[in-house]
């Protein structure tokens, strides 16, 4: 199986738990009031459709210029003139992320770590370079 596969299969595990987004955000606003602060006045809901979208979005980073594109105008909307997160947010994020799959997906290993790092590497970096 390749990454991406690897990926896909652990993300539909992930989705079959109902709180898997939710498990992410309260292990990302765990990790310092600044991003508990940031959400205090958005509507979850919303909010977790845009992730679903999101993580869709930069999965495509590495095969679509257009996803590319999409990524570019995400970051500059979360950059110092707009929400002001730091590119080292990012990290954070992305380990939340993987917090939230090793409890949601049962088959959750090392392999499938990697793989989650793997598929949102170009993504993640396409964010921190148009934040700042
Ligand atoms: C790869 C990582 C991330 C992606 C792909 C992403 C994506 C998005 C998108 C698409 C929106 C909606 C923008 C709009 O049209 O208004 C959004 C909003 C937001 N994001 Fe992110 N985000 C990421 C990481 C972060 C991080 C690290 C933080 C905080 C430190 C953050 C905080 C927020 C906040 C506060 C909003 C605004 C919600 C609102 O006011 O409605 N995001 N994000």
């Amino acid at each position: 199986m390749d990454t991406h596969e690897i990926f896909n299969d652990s993300y539909a595990r992930c989705q079959r738990n109902k709180s898997f987004f939710l498990i992410f955000y309260r292990h990302f606003w765990q990790k310092d009031q600044r991003f508990e602060d940031l959400f205090k006045n958005v509507d979850m809901e919303q909010q977790i459709r845009m992730l679903k979208l999101s993580i869709s979005m930069i999965m495509l980073a590495s095969s679509s210029d257009q996803a590319r594109e999409g990524i570019r105008r995400f970051g500059k909307i979360h950059g110092r003139e707009g929400i002001g997160v730091q590119p080292n947010d990012f990290e954070a994020w992305l380990d939340s992320l993987i917090e939230a799959v090793s409890i949601c997906d049962p088959k959750y290993n090392d392999e499938i770590a990697l793989a989650w790092r793997q598929c949102f590497k170009q993504g993640i970096a396409i964010m921190k370079e148009e934040c700042q």
